[in-house]
């Protein structure tokens, strides 16, 4: 999946430099195509000279060459990438990139890329937990961009602890996956629904839920990356796609956002149902506010919404690919079960509101995926940009 690809391969001044090299050279084996960018301090640990016999091309590292006067355009580098990948990231680069602080080629070719970029940190195991390093990491990841996490282990310092840069072939797989699931969303539709929906019961008032779409438009982000052309239709959120070129469709009701997916799913490849659908809607929206002076408390008459995850599994080809939510808080792995089964969906994602962190409003979800054929995979407490790739993937393996 490598051959061919256009890699940035970013270094900075660590001691983990060293397995750069090793980094460059397995890369350039499987036919990528690696141009090497480096920090004025990264040069100090390993050299140029190296780097360029490798990888085949002269190494960047200023905005000029001095004796030419010729300008080395970030912006070129940032289009010509298929990955921009900073290994070893040290907490001072890491600090930059979170911040924008343009101060050499590597951070701003970084701010150019359009490409994915994996970022493994290394440095020593109290850098690592501090939480300035925490902190901009975390940045980063809300960014979308990948942290290769790093390993326990000696460190330069003889220390042991966490801050290990990722062995090298290690990286090369991460790359090599992402290539590879990247490849199979190529020219894909992918619908999405997120976020709530709000049932008006009368102008100023509806039944809704906590639903922030967070999660929703995270998998949105994640098929994009992954090459989709990707649609959300999105009950009212304040949260906004972070990749270019993701559609959005704003409804407000259950009914409307039924009404949109029924257009949509014809023509859909992969649909995956993660708003959270109001069950039930007032049977009688008022025209005008209800008052409170002139009546006794009004009792709410509600009626079914339409089962919008349903209603699509019963309308599925063969070969279209439907992925639902369940949302439980007790024999939660059942009922998902019941839910795969009835809604004739292929795949669902279960989260329990009994984890903590997990659930509505939260900048991290804990999962299990439960697919048609049996298949069940738990997963660790995760950013929801990192669970959103895991459910993209398990989609890509459907
Ligand atoms: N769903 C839907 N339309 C509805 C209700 C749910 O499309 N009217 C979808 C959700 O987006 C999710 C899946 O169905 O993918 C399961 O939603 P959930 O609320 O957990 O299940 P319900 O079927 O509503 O069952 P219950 O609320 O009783 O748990």
């Amino acid at each position: 999946m490598l051959s061919g690809k256009h890699i940035l391969l970013g270094i900075t001044g660590g001691i983990a430099a060293y397995k750069s090299v090793t980094l460059l050279r397995l890369l350039v084996k499987r036919g990528a195509e690696v141009q090497v960018v480096i920090t004025p301090s990264g040069k100090e640990f390993i050299t140029p000279v190296t780097l360029s016999a490798l990888s085949g091309k002269p190494v960047i590292c200023d905005f000029f060459t001095a004796n030419t006067g010729e300008w080395h355009s970030h912006v070129d580098l940032g289009l010509w990438a298929d990955a921009m990948v900073i290994a070893p990231a040290t907490a001072c680069t890491i600090a930059k990139m979170a911040h924008g602080v343009a101060d050499n080629m590597l951070v701003t070719s970084y701010l150019s890329a359009k490409a994915p970029v994996f970022i493994a940190p290394a440095m020593d195991l109290d850098m690592m937990a501090h939480p300035s390093t925490t902190r901009n990491l975390e940045l980063l990841r809300s960014y979308g961009n990948h942290i290769i996490e790093p390993a326990a282990g000696e460190l330069a310092s003889h220390l042991v602890g966490k801050g290990r840069m990722e062995e090298p072939e290690r990286i090369v797989e991460i790359l090599d996956d992402f290539f590879s699931a990247g490849h199979s969303l190529k020219g894909k539709k992918v619908l999405i629904t997120a976020g709530p929906t709000y049932e008006r019961i009368d102008p100023v008032r509806f039944i809704g839920n906590f639903s922030t779409g967070k999660m929703g438009y995270a998998i949105a982000d994640a098929a994009a990356r992954m090459g989709a052309d990707v649609t959300v239709v999105s009950g009212p959120v304040s949260v906004t796609p972070k990749e270019t070129g993701v559609k959005v469709i704003r409804v407000e009701s259950a009914k409307e956002m039924c009404g949109e997916c029924l257009t949509l799913f014809p023509e859909s490849d992969i649909a995956i149902m993660s708003a959270a659908v109001a069950d039930y809607a007032p049977a009688d929206p008022r025209q005008s506010k209800i008052k409170r002076e002139s009546q006794e408390p009004p009792v709410l008459h509600l009626v079914k919404n339409p089962d919008i995850a349903a209603t699509l599994g019963a309308r599925k080809r063969p070969g279209q690919i439907l992925v639902g939510f369940a949302l439980e808080t007790d024999n939660e792995a059942e009922n998902a079960r019941k839910k795969l089964l009835s809604k004739n969906l292929d795949m669902i994602v279960l989260n329990s509101l009994r984890d903590a962190d997990a659930g509505f409003g939260t900048d991290t979800n804990k999962i299990t995926l439960i697919t048609a054929s049996g298949q069940t995979a738990g997963f660790p407490l995760k950013p929801k940009s990192e669970v959103a790739e895991d459910i993209m993937k398990a989609v890509c393996r459907l």
